[in-house]
């Protein structure tokens, strides 16, 4: 089963659900996995999970702990990568968020499209016109059946398999990698 984190989910959820468009009522984003890889002195997220919420619908659900706080000498970006078949093989969208630190995503990013998932969580509320917010605080964050609209993927977005991989950053080191995998559908599924 994978693994995720705060930051990570709110990251990714932010990708998915950033790109308002028409809606298309025969596409479907389905959650499949989220899985870290290191990082475990800064996360904890072997309690949260992928889970099914319905026939069509998987969600993201359980609690996370931050285990540090986040401040400035952090950094992540976001990378987007996209599988035809689903058969492992990868490639590069480009589509990205570059690298900035913890601080400056939660004002300048975050705090934008907290309201997509903010009533399924203890995230941070930050009110609008925040000019910072640091550090980003330790502690324990829960997520209630958390899932990705497909009503917000631009319509030229392929069908297939969808991996999303935060990484986070500090001072020129690697200290986690975090992935949320999705598969996207269109038309009878
Ligand atoms: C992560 O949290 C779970 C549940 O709270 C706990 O059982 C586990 O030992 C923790 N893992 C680490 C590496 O601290
Ligand atoms: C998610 O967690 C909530 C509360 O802990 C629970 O009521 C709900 O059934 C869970 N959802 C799934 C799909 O397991
Ligand atoms: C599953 O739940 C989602 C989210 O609440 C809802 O939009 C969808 O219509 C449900 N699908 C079915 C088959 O009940």
């Amino acid at each position: 089963m994978g693994k995720s984190t705060v930051l990570t989910l709110t990251l990714l959820v932010i990708i998915f659900l950033s790109i308002p468009t028409s809606l298309d009522a025969g596409m479907t984003v389905q959650l499949e996995r989220i899985e870290q890889i290191g990082g475990e002195h800064l996360v904890n997220s072997t309690m949260v999970r992928v889970r099914k919420f319905n026939r069509t619908t998987f969600t993201m659900n359980g609690t996370g702990i931050l285990l540090l706080d986040l401040d400035e000498t952090y950094e992540a970006n976001v990378k987007v990568a996209y599988s035809r078949l689903g058969n492992n093989q990868w490639n590069e969208y480009p589509m990205k968020i570059g690298q900035k630190n913890a601080c400056q995503a939660m004002v300048e990013e975050y705090q934008q499209y907290q309201y997509v998932f903010i009533d399924n969580t203890n995230l941070p509320r930050i009110p609008e016109g925040t000019k910072r917010f640091c550090p980003i605080p330790k502690g324990t964050y829960w997520f209630r059946d958390i899932a990705p609209d497909a009503s917000f993927v631009p319509p030229v977005v392929p069908a297939g398999y969808w991996r999303m991989t935060l990484e986070s950053w500090r001072q020129g080191e690697l200290q986690g990698v975090f992935r949320v995998y999705a598969r996207l559908t269109k038309g009878l599924i």
